[in-house]
């Protein structure tokens, strides 16, 4: 495991609680048998029943369980401890079937040899991924030949914008970037500790997941952010958006990729 990785491995199991116990989570909501996804996963995927379904870096494993209760058999992944027993515990209160591991995704080849008829990923993931390749290469992997990889996901130029839509950081990677003392995104009033992260431009992902193999069947991009990255974002619906009202910056992307 990078050391890297290890290091936010322990941010994530500071997280986890307090998201779980955050209304912004829904958890709640989940347990009264309301599903957590976003119409936007739900209508790109498409029907999920009796498919073999593994979700990488699946958090607490309330949007895996919400696949489950599609109809799916899922198997969640994730490098943070915490996670996963959540994840677990919040499979048996929802009364779901499911499968959670730990480990780090870069190394989930060393503890996984199965393939999958759909591999999903979603919200706040690439930004943990040292290498890009690597994580399509392993993504393209557990996917079955006919079967599907998607990603829902904050979009690069989201990234780069302060609350004004001001360029305040690159859109080029610039190597591994170190973080401390930030505040959550979710839990406002959480202190964490060091993290590290990398940007990745949108060539950079969808380069990544052309040379692993698989062939992109849409890119979408979305003025809708899905949290208030900055106070004055207003929300209308699912979505976040800048208070002006003009929908002229991508927030969001999504991308299916098929194995032929
Ligand atoms: C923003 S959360 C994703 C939230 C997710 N969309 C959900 O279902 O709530 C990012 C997740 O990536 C996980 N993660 C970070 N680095 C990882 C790694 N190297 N391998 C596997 N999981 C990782 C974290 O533990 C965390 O659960």
């Amino acid at each position: 495991m990078s050391k890297y990785h290890e290091v936010n491995r322990e941010g994530w199991n500071k997280r986890t609680d307090s998201h779980y116990n955050h209304p912004g989570y829904h958890v709640k909501e989940f347990l009264e048998g309301k599903k957590k996804l976003h119409p936007l996963e739900l209508e790109e995927m498409g029907d999920v029943a009796g498919k073999n379904l593994l979700h990488l870096q699946c958090h607490f494993g309330m949007d895996t369980l919400s696949w489950a209760r599609l109809g799916a058999k899922v198997t969640g992944i994730d490098i943070s401890d915490r996670s996963i027993e959540v994840a677990d515990e919040l499979k048996e209160k929802a009364g779901l079937k499911g499968r959670f591991i730990r480990t780090d995704l870069i190394d989930l080849p060393d503890v996984l040899d199965e393939q999958f008829d759909i591999v999903f990923t979603s919200w706040g993931v690439t930004w943990w991924m040292s290498d890009i390749k690597r994580w399509a290469k392993i993504a393209a992997r557990y996917v079955k030949k006919g079967g599907f990889f998607y990603i829902a996901e904050t979009h690069p130029v989201h990234c780069m914008l302060d609350g004004d839509k001001k360029i305040i950081e690159p859109y080029f990677n610039q190597g591994v970037e170190y973080y401390a003392n930030e505040t959550d995104y979710c839990s406002k009033d959480l202190i964490l500790n060091d993290e590290y992260g990398w940007r990745w431009t949108l060539g950079d992902i969808v380069t990544a997941l052309i040379e692993a193999g698989l062939t992109i069947e849409f890119l979408h991009e979305f003025p809708f952010s899905v949290y208030d990255a900055w106070p004055t974002m207003v929300k209308d619906g699912d979505w976040w958006y800048y208070p002006d009202g003009k929908k002229d910056v991508p927030l969001s992307f999504s991308i299916k990729a098929r194995k032929l």
